[in-house]
């Protein structure tokens, strides 16, 4: 079976140009003009799109094993593929956790079929409760690259020394694939009793707040610590305009860091809790508009390598409760290229790198997804119509849950296809299955 794809720009290897793809089973076979087409292809129409790599995120909660009432693995992939993703980082903050073999093979064999690859994240420590290691070397032998215990940070800095200088080890049993520690910044003792930024939307709210120092005082430890032990560290949804910072130097200083942001991280801020909506609750929370802009520089100079979704599907009850009682998180994987492409003024090229290969490369499957639109190189791809203009509904998602943050928002960049090794999981906007 042969896929067409006509009339668009893509993003070859050297930059965007005007070229058709030709896509024959898995693999792109051909790029340019007056290719040879074969009689049985499908035909796609790309005119005013670009035809890129398929978009990767290093941080999405698919709730499966455990709270499949928010979401699912097929639910989430299938929300993935629409909004243009061909493998998503799953987070192992499920219940059980995912920290161990057998669990990461139950989400394998799960998400066979799923309209995108799942890529599991295994626990540094068991139950994510910060105490012991998981068996880190039998996760990596099976695959594991990345490590995290998202939701929480690991409170104890001997410990994650000793996950750094155990990390740095497995690289012996990876044949030298890099094994990566994704932190979630967050020093509970500051945080603890805060449901949102700490500053003066807090003050004036009455809600508890997380002062930034919580999430920068662990990135200053754990870029100590890498520099140690030279694990390789990638902070998880970076918020604040001074861990931005921390890191731009860190990066100078030759530390092994990579780092993602999430959508809402550089679209909202803490004034958006004044509603008292909890659709705005999130950890960590939205802040002020001067760590905004630190992102969005961030972004664009490169300090930052990815943005993430850090999808956070939560059943609609759940987000009817008072704001200190419900759940943090927001969904993102159907509204986070639209909103880069809406508000973020970068070139293409830029996005691309970091929505699909950076995060391919931080995530270990570079060899499958975020490549330039070539011969040679799987057909991972997305098409996308960047002036297309849509709104944001969180009933229209595929996701089991609502919780967008977005509603009635009006964005640029519509996701016309998505294909995952060949095969189309998005045709004209629409999922396949
Ligand atoms: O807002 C969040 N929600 N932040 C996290 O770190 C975890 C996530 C979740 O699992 O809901």
């Amino acid at each position: 079976m042969s896929v067409f794809i006509h009339g668009g720009q893509i993003l070859g290897p050297n930059g965007v140009e005007r070229a058709d793809v030709l896509v024959t089973g898995s693999s792109i076979v051909g790029t340019g003009l007056d290719l040879p087409v074969p009689g049985n292809a499908r035909h796609i129409d790309a005119a005013g799109c670009y035809v890129m790599p398929g978009l990767v995120d290093l941080h999405a909660h698919l709730r499966e094993p455990g709270t499949e009432e928010a979401e699912t693995i097929e639910t989430g992939a299938r929300g993935a593929a629409l909004g243009g993703y061909t493998a998503v980082v799953a987070m192992p903050n499920t219940t059980p956790t995912i920290d161990s073999p057998s669990l990461v093979r139950d989400v394998l064999a799960i998400a066979e079929g799923a309209l995108c690859e799942v890529v599991p994240a295994a626990a540094m420590t068991v139950g994510r409760e910060g105490q012991l290691l998981t068996p880190m070397g039998e996760l990596a032998r099976m695959g594991v690259r990345i490590f995290t215990d998202d939701g929480r940070g690991v409170q104890d800095p001997a410990l994650m020394r000793s996950i750094m200088e155990y990390a740095t080890g497995l690289e012996a049993i990876t044949g030298g694939a890099p094994v990566v520690l994704a932190q979630h910044c967050e020093i509970e003792a500051l945080s603890a009793g805060g449901h949102m930024h700490e500053g003066e939307w807090s003050t004036r709210l009455g809600i508890g707040g997380q002062p930034s120092e919580s999430e920068t005082l662990m990135m200053l430890r754990d870029i100590a610590l890498a520099r140690r032990t030279g694990a390789h560290i990638h902070f998880q949804h970076v918020s604040t305009g001074e861990g931005v910072e921390i890191i731009r130097q860190a990066k100078a200083d030759g530390v092994k860091v990579t780092a993602e942001v999430t959508t809402h991280h550089f679209t909202l801020t803490d004034e958006a809790c004044s509603s008292y909506d909890p659709v705005f609750k999130v950890h960590p929370p939205l802040r002020t508009a001067a760590d905004v802009d630190a992102i969005r520089a961030g972004l664009a100079d490169g300090t930052i390598d990815c943005i993430a979704t850090d999808h956070a599907p939560h059943e609609p009850h759940t987000k009817e409760f008072p704001f200190d009682q419900a759940p943090p998180g927001m969904l993102g994987l159907e509204s986070a290229l639209a909103l880069a492409l809406t508000e973020l003024d970068l070139p293409i090229e830029r996005v691309s790198e970091l929505m699909s290969s950076n995060p391919a490369a931080i995530a270990g499957i570079g060899d499958r997804h975020g490549n330039p639109v070539e011969a040679g190189q799987r057909a991972n791809l997305v098409v996308v119509d960047a002036e297309s203009e849509w709104t944001i509904r969180g009933t229209a998602m595929a996701s089991r849950s609502h919780n967008t943050p977005y509603e009635g928002r009006t964005v640029k960049g519509k996701v016309r296809f998505t294909v995952l090794d060949g095969e189309l999981t998005v045709d004209d906007g629409v999922a396949t299955r």
